[in-house]
């Protein structure tokens, strides 16, 4: 984790990142790793005017192939959760590699120094501002879906805001689980989130990692093990209560929906930005 410096207006964004901004809102490439043959993430230098809530997403991209016909070039842009959290200087994301994926099938050989397309208009709904207050918060993602909750695991107000957090996160294989996990653990040894917070913040946290196509220690849909009791068993809670429970909810179609559905029949309702709620969720991705 980089070092918590509070992002104002009157703080400079510093990088000693190369600065050739050729293409619009270009951003440097800081690093990048790879995490298995389908997911990869990466970190860039910040604009010094960017703010955004923890959880939001932004277009970024890279410069499309030349028009045949104009030589004109167009920006390919594409929708992404910021897995870093606001104070960060920097900015990091989380990514699929799709190999026939007009952006992803470019933007995972990217490397240090290159530069990526950024619009700094931050938006979303997975932020604490679409939430009524509550005791204890749930993060429920799959695949990808785990990148706003990266971003909000590293938010000081997850942990003053709720006495306890609960992560899950399917995915098909054990090695697309890596980047949580790392990160979770990560959280342990985090001197700087120590000192904002407090010692042992991270011991809110209550980390349900599952895969449906590979063995691991916990099998199955995180929807199946709710709705069979098995995880509410595993984590030592009940179903969510409206009362107490918030929820914020970002995976694939299918799975948003069985869960949005889910999460209203124990009473919760689906917030936004301008009405708050119990619950609220973000699609991954497109299908
Ligand atoms: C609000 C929002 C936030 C997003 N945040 C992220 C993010 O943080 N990280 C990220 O990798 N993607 C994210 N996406 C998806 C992202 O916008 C692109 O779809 C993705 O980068 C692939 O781009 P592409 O041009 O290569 O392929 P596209 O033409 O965009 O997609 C091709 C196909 O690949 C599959 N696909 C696309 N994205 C994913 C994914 N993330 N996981 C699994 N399958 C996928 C879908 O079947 C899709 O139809 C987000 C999408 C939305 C709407
Ligand atoms: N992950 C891979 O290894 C892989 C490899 C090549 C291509 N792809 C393609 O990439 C795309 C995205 O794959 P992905 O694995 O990143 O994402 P995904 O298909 O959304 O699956 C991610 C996880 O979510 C689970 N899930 C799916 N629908 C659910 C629902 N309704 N309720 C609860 N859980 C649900 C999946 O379980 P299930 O396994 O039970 O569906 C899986 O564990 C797909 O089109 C896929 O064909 C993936």
């Amino acid at each position: 984790m980089t070092e918590m410096t509070p992002v104002t207006n009157a703080t400079a964004v510093k990088t000693d990142a190369p600065k050739k901004m050729v293409l619009p809102d270009a951003q440097t490439v800081t690093s990048v790793r790879h995490w298995t043959d389908r997911l990869f993430s990466f970190r860039m230098t910040r604009p010094t005017s960017m703010r955004f809530r923890s959880g939001e997403f932004v277009m970024i991209g890279l410069m499309g192939d030349a028009d045949p016909k104009t030589g004109k070039q167009k920006p390919l842009l594409r929708a992404y959760s910021i897995a870093s959290p606001s104070w960060d200087e920097e900015l990091e994301f989380y990514s699929i590699k799709v190999q026939d994926g007009p952006l992803t099938s470019r933007l995972q050989h990217i490397q240090p120094g290159d530069e990526i397309i950024l619009r700094p208009k931050p938006v979303g709904t997975l932020v604490h501002d679409a939430l009524l207050p509550g005791k204890r918060l749930w993060f429920f993602a799959t695949g990808t879906g785990f990148a706003p909750f990266a971003s909000l695991l590293r938010e000081p107000q997850t942990y003053e805001d709720y006495d306890e957090i609960i992560i899950t996160h399917t995915c098909r294989e054990v090695g697309e689980l890596a980047y949580g996990a790392e990160l979770i653990e990560g959280l342990k040894s985090d001197e700087l989130l120590a000192e904002v917070i407090g010692e042992g913040f991270w011991k809110k946290i209550k980390y349900y990692p599952t895969t449906t196509r590979e063995q691991s220690p916990k099998m199955g849909r995180i929807t199946d093990l709710m709705r069979s009791g098995e995880a509410f068993a595993d984590l030592g809670t009940g179903p969510l209560d409206p009362a107490t429970d918030r929820a914020m909810i970002c995976g694939n179609l299918a799975f948003n929906l069985e869960l949005k559905e889910m999460l209203e029949s124990y009473g919760l309702e689906e917030g936004a930005n301008s009405d708050p709620k119990q619950y609220v969720v973000e699609k991954a991705f497109l299908d």
